[in-house]
């Protein structure tokens, strides 16, 4: 049975009012963002992240809009490292797009003209066409029926790989590969032999498949969850061709997905630099016998090689205070395995006079990478407590 459509003015005022915070500090109208609800049919939104969330739907939202910049973020990542500019790409291939989570982004970034979005879900295309105005693909089960032979400058396939039988992932690894421009990029994520689930282990040739998943509709023998050792998908490259460049991003899409980037031939990725946002969320908030109001969270950095540099505080968009995140947080870690990093807790204290009730607080966490977390929460009145939510389950 299919969901109601859930409409962005259905989210609790607060909530929407973090979302546009959120959009805006990314560049985003919020308007054009909310103005397409999240379709009843949208499984990885009704099955994946409402169920995290305890079906709060106004937080579901949150988390939805966070995991959309998320998203957008290593896409800009691509785009600038490997062409320089939204301005410099050509024409763009979203294929597993699902119901446009990304396609939300990117037509906000690049003329729709230039978007073309693929899935094995027809009624998400035709819905994403008529919405987007972005040209529509239907998917199929085997790559060989695919009669499509489209060139783009990047065919990316977010969390389809991660749910391949090994066969079919060699044979869409080859087809994807195909729709590549001559100047272009094949980008996919995979589940790292890190976050096998314990009890199973990994096959001998590094590829291990479960059979099953959040879709109510694909066969297990197409779709479950798979993962992987970089040496297999460094196999799964060389019988592309010989002398590719391409580039492996531990936990570079989603929450704990690797992304690899393939270059078409004669396409150098050495120099790509492609880091993940830093993760994090309040947890508590204590009113204090003092009058203050003590707030604590977690985060985590998962780029290998970098750090969360620095914590900031604002109220109502004005910087309040500095805070280092340090303490270990040992109990988040197994919500991130392998992470570069240990996840860590902070918190801070806000007066009245610093805060009024209903005021809106964000910790921005820098990483050395450069990318910025966010994280919201409402100044409470006494006894009340809103925050953005979190949830350490994984997202796809
Ligand atoms: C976990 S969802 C990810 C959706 C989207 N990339 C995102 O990040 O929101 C996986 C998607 O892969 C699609 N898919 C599975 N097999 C496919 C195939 N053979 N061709 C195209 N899409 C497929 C599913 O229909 C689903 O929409």
């Amino acid at each position: 049975m299919t969901a109601p459509d859930l409409s962005f003015d259905q989210v609790e005022p607060v909530i929407s009012g973090f979302i546009d915070d959120y959009l805006h500090l990314h560049g985003l109208d919020p308007q054009r963002f909310r103005a397409r609800p999240l379709p009843g049919c949208d499984e990885m939104f009704f099955k994946a992240i409402l169920p995290n969330y305890e079906f709060d739907a106004s937080i579901s939202a949150f988390k939805f809009v966070e995991s959309t910049i998320r998203l957008g973020e290593a896409y800009r990542q691509l785009v600038e490292g490997v062409f320089g500019s939204f301005d410099a790409v050509g024409p763009v291939l979203d294929f597993a797009s699902g119901w446009g989570r990304l396609t939300r982004y990117l037509e906000q970034r690049l003329p729709v003209d230039k978007i073309s979005v693929a899935d094995i879900y027809h009624d998400a295309i035709d819905w994403q066409v008529s919405t987007f105005g972005v040209a529509g693909l239907h998917s199929t089960k085997d790559p060989a029926l695919l009669a499509y032979a489209g060139r783009h400058d990047i065919v990316l396939a977010g969390s389809m790989f991660s749910h391949l039988p090994e066969g079919l992932f060699h044979a869409w690894l080859a087809k994807l590969y195909s729709l590549v421009s001559e100047r272009g990029v094949l980008a996919f994520s995979v589940h790292d032999e890190a976050i096998l689930p314990a009890g199973e282990t990994m096959g001998p040739d590094g590829f291990h498949f479960l059979r099953f998943s959040e879709s109510g509709s694909l066969e297990l023998d197409i779709y479950g969850m798979s993962y992987v050792t970089d040496a297999f998908v460094g196999r799964a490259v060389e019988r592309l061709g010989g002398g590719l460049s391409w580039r492996r991003f531990p936990k570079g899409l989603y929450e704990n997905q690797d992304l690899y980037v393939i270059g078409a031939p004669g396409v150098d990725l050495s120099a790509l630099k492609l880091g993940s946002t830093p993760m994090g969320g309040f947890e508590t908030v204590a009113t204090l016998s003092t009058g203050e109001v003590e707030f604590a969270g977690w985060a985590v950095e998962r780029t290998p090689g970098a750090d969360i540099v620095a914590a900031r505080v604002f109220v109502d968009e004005v910087e309040t205070l500095a805070l280092s995140p340090i303490t270990p947080r040992p109990d988040v870690q197994k919500h991130f395995p392998g992470s570069a990093r240990a996840p860590v807790g902070w918190s801070f204290r806000l007066s009245p006079q610093q805060a009024t009730p209903g005021a809106t607080v964000r910790v921005r966490l820098e990483s050395a990478t450069g990318l910025m977390g966010y994280c919201y929460a409402q100044m409470p009145a006494p006894a009340t407590f809103t925050y953005s939510g979190w949830s350490r389950r994984g997202l796809r």
